[in-house]
């Protein structure tokens, strides 16, 4: 067995359901799933039901982290048509605004001008705007981002276009950062072919050239994200099947395979994982009584049950991964062991 130790890692775009769809995940069940990837800290997007774009629902749900929650969690603000003069007292407690720019989960989606415009004027920051932007949308937020200088992160880049047009915003000095999930980085539309509704999330599944493209261009992804979006079986294999994979657990062991395979390192996966997320959404640095221990020589094929998301299941599942979380301490507690949760609800802290 060969253990190493990392930091905690941060997870800044994950889907939690609270408030109001807490049969799909809520804070005891998410962060449980968290602390099983590897993951010490969090960021839960707004896409609720109702969404987190007012000040009592953002407060709401914070109560309900702070109670609940195993592991620390910062939760974004949502923008909607019409809460932008809100702006200023949800920047208080949220780790950053998030903009849906393109079709997503849920209602909380912006496309007129004039709105959006409104929004990137009257964000004050200091945290960054997380948008949800693909294709000709991206140019549209790096545009905004230029002309508010507005620090904006651009969420699940699928696309090599994509990645090379944010490579050329930030070779010209603008204040953009961006994450890729495991999902694109493993998974293409072949796959999505095979998977059905168990492929299919937002951004979708692209060629085998788009996510050759996101390995070759990973200098300029700032970070890894999982956009863990929990749905349960049932949900998947109605007529209808909401888009979304979960992501937490699988995470760490992916991209530790593909250390061994050579297409990247540890310290890269420390800063894509812990460091750069952390820098990007101001979170306090890593306590020293907080790591993660990591089995890298473990062999496992990764499971169709057994999980602690409430999803209750894997799009990865039968794929053989090299890497394992042996143990999580979170400020001094063992708080995961040997596939066992201890962490109690409420041990987590909130963050902002
Ligand atoms: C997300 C969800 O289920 O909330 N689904 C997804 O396919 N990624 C929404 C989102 O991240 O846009
Ligand atoms: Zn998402």
């Amino acid at each position: 067995m060969t253990t190493i130790r990392l930091p905690g890692l941060v997870d800044v775009h994950t889907h939690l359901r609270v408030p109001g769809q807490t049969h799909k995940e809520d804070f005891a069940s998410g962060t449980a799933a968290a602390l099983a990837g590897g993951f010490t800290t969090i960021l839960a997007m707004p896409n609720t039901q109702p969404p987190i774009t007012t000040p009592e629902i953002l407060d709401l749900t914070r109560a309900e982290a702070q109670a609940t929650a195993r592991c620390d969690v910062g939760i974004f603000a949502g923008a909607a048509i019409n809460n932008s003069h809100l702006l200023p007292l949800l920047a208080h407690h949220s780790c950053g605004l998030k903009i849906y720019l393109d079709q997503t989960f849920g209602p909380l989606r912006i496309n007129d001008l004039a709105t959006l415009m409104e929004h990137f004027a009257t964000w004050p920051g200091p945290q960054p705007i997380a948008v949800h932007a693909e294709e000709n949308s991206l140019a549209q937020v790096l545009g905004l981002a230029a002309i508010y200088q507005q620090k904006i992160h651009i969420c699940h880049v699928s696309r090599r276009a994509e990645l090379e047009l944010i490579a050329r915003a930030k070779e010209r000095g603008l204040p953009v950062t961006c994450e890729v999930t495991p999902h694109h980085l493993f998974l293409n539309s072949d796959d999505a072919a095979r998977l059905g509704p168990y492929g299919q999330m937002r951004p979708p599944l692209q060629s085998e050239y788009d996510r050759a493209g996101l390995w070759e261009l990973l200098h300029f992804v700032d970070c890894i994200a999982t956009d863990h979006a929990p749905h349960t079986r049932a949900e998947k294999e109605s007529s209808t099947p909401p888009p979304g994979i979960p992501g937490l657990e699988t995470a760490l062991p992916l991209m530790l395979t593909a250390v061994d395979a050579g297409k990247l390192t540890f310290s890269q996966i420390i800063e894509l994982m812990s460091t750069a997320p952390r820098r990007i959404f101001n979170l306090p640095a890593v306590e020293e009584n907080t790591w993660i221990e990591v089995d890298t020589g473990a062999i496992w094929s990764i499971p169709q049950f057994g999980w602690q998301t409430r999803a209750g299941w894997s799009s990865f599942a039968g794929r053989t991964v090299r890497g394992r979380v042996e143990r999580v301490i979170l400020r001094g507690v063992e708080v995961y062991a040997q596939q066992i949760v201890m962490a109690a609800p409420g041990c987590g802290e909130v963050l902002f």
